[in-house]
């Protein structure tokens, strides 16, 4: 009876039985939308994977999903990660589905949706957005987001106006695609790649190169067969294949965000994983990707020297050469034809592009269950610093206060932002590159330690202390935090602590009561009761690897 009605209604839109009946039916989710630039080409994409879907002998429906376009999603799209997961893996669940092309790229869609189709485990591949185009103005290279906060900077101190201001903002972003620097999108779409979840080497791929739909239409063609072979995420993820996930992490000198993406998307495939597994695979594998924030190349130029494959030929011996990828075959093969064609955009081992770690995690009396820096993208001298705390009690407060000619405040201070946590803010947005006092930006100020349970870009740079775990709205240790109070940074030993006596810190917490909640109904109310900590990878706690979820009735 059900379907008969299936038939029925597949009929009704005008399509032949022929065309349908005894075909794997090949969900492409779709993060298109017109508030989604990155994703704005994704519309003539997914007509690619058709293309190849039914080349292959399978029939593609396309369903739309939460695009979680990041510049133009407030407070943040990282409040929304776990809805696009929910919705992902329910699109495959109530639909009569058999495998899955994903199509995203824009900084959450991509751990959203491989999140969502793990936890259901059927056939997937992800087809990423791919990166925009090179910028460029005056003769300089202008990478988004990078240059955005740069320049930003820049006008602030008064060294470039407001008509430098308006080329800027016609020429850093050129095309449709995820921004050209190693941010968020660029990190974890290649982490995805090198999870074996796309086509060997199609996260480097820019969305404007012709390769890009052709990519997309063997995503429609390969899927076809992984259904035929029953070829799921559970049979393709492995301790081995997140290994290589976290040595192409840090050797691309990946966002920070990873650390928190990389954990959700592996405890959704029930893998172990904790902050220290990347802190030291960052010991051991140097950034050797020399792309913007770290070095001073884009992700075109990335695709020219190799992409990441040709990256991985720098890895092998730090990689599990026998992981599975969507194609059924193993890295081994994929690398068989992968090259480095540029030393200076891919580095090789013994000439990193920065002898700092890409990630180091922290951990102290004000961070006891960890912290993140990047120091590829800090400032070396203040990697080791002991400064006297600015306190702002959120962001409002932080706009309100920082340019306040009253404020006590000099280049070695530390800003400290709370309230910017997953519950807190909530949503953990990416406010951890707080903007310095304009006072001192004028000075010729251009770094200073900053600390916070907040998130920060990938594509930001600076001497940032992030994620700290757990945040102040939960009682961690920075809600008890004073202006005044000293801190110690020490990433070389891996250090955050506040010089504050234990005893007094134990009478500030008999002391402290918990800010109220400010959202009592809707989704936000649902993600404040549930995200868990920076640490955990701020999934859902009723999301996380678990028993299977019992396919629905059907009548
Ligand atoms: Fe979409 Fe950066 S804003 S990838």
């Amino acid at each position: 009876m059900r379907a008969f009605a299936h038939r029925q209604r597949m009929q009704q839109m005008g399509l032949r039985r022929e065309e349908f009946m005894g075909r794997p039916v090949i969900a492409i989710l779709n993060t298109w939308s017109d508030l989604s630039p990155c994703h704005a080409h994704l519309r003539e994409r997914a007509d690619a994977v058709k293309r190849g879907v039914l080349r292959a002998g399978g029939f593609p429906v396309e369903l739309p999903a939460l695009s979680l376009g990041e510049v133009m999603v407030k407070p943040t799209t990282m409040l929304y990660r776990n809805l696009l997961a929910m919705e992902a893996e329910e699109l495959l669940r109530q639909h009569p589905i058999d495998g899955a092309v994903l199509i995203g790229g824009c900084d959450k869609t991509g751990p959203g949706l491989i999140m969502g189709a793990v936890s259901m485990d059927l056939p997937v591949i992800f087809c990423p957005a791919g990166p925009m185009l090179n910028g460029r103005w005056r003769g300089t290279k202008v990478g988004a987001g990078t240059h955005t906060r740069k320049y930003w900077d820049e006008y602030r101190a008064g060294h470039i106006g407001e008509r430098d201001m308006v080329e800027i903002e016609g020429v850093s972003t050129r095309s449709p695609g995820t921004c050209n620097t190693m941010g968020t999108a660029s990190t974890m779409t290649s982490i995805i790649d090198a999870l074996g979840l796309t086509l060997p080497g199609a996260s480097s791929i820019p969305a404007m190169d012709a390769a890009h739909p052709r990519m997309a239409s063997a995503c429609g063609e390969r899927i076809v067969d992984m259904v035929w072979e029953d070829l799921k995420p559970s049979r393709i993820l492995s301790q081995g294949s997140l290994r290589n996930a976290l040595h192409v992490d840090v050797a691309l000198g990946g966002s920070t965000n990873a650390a928190v993406h990389l954990v959700a998307m592996a405890r959704r495939a029930g893998l172990a994983i904790d902050l220290d597994d990347l802190d030291a695979a960052a010991r051991r594998t140097p950034v050797l990707a020399n792309i913007f924030p770290a070095g001073d190349a884009l992700m075109e130029d990335f695709y020219f020297a190799g992409g990441v494959l040709g990256l991985m030929t720098r890895l092998t011996d730090r990689l599990d050469l026998d992981a599975l990828n969507v194609t059924g075959g193993t890295l081994r093969d994929a690398l068989a034809r992968a090259r480095v064609d540029d030393d200076d955009v891919i580095r090789p081992l013994d000439r990193p592009v920065t002898t700092a770690p890409a990630i180091a995690v922290l951990t102290g009396n004000l961070a006891p269950d960890g912290a993140v820096i990047k120091p590829s993208a800090a400032s070396p001298a203040l990697l080791t610093h002991r400064g006297r705390a600015i306190v702002f009690d959120g962001h409002a407060d932080f706009n309100k206060r920082l340019d306040d000619p009253s404020l006590d405040i000099d280049e070695t201070c530390v800003l400290v932002l709370r309230g910017a946590g997953p519950v807190g803010a909530p949503g953990m947005p990416e406010w951890g590159a707080l903007a310095l006092p304009k006072a001192l930006i004028r000075k010729g100020v251009r770094d200073m330690v900053r600390i916070s349970d907040a998130r920060m870009s990938g594509t930001h740079y600076g001497t940032c202390v992030l994620h700290v775990a757990p945040e102040s709205h939960v009682g961690g240790p920075l809600a008890l935090l004073r202006t005044g109070d000293e801190i110690v940074l020490d990433v070389p030993n891996r250090r955050l602590d506040m010089l504050v006596p234990d005893e007094e810190i134990a009478r500030r917490r008999a002391a402290w009561t918990p800010p109220p909640s400010n959202y009592a109904r809707g989704y936000t109310a649902l993600f404040q009761r549930h995200v868990t900590q920076a640490d955990k990878g701020c999934d859902f706690d009723f999301l996380e690897a678990g028993a299977p979820t019992p396919e629905p009735d059907i009548y």
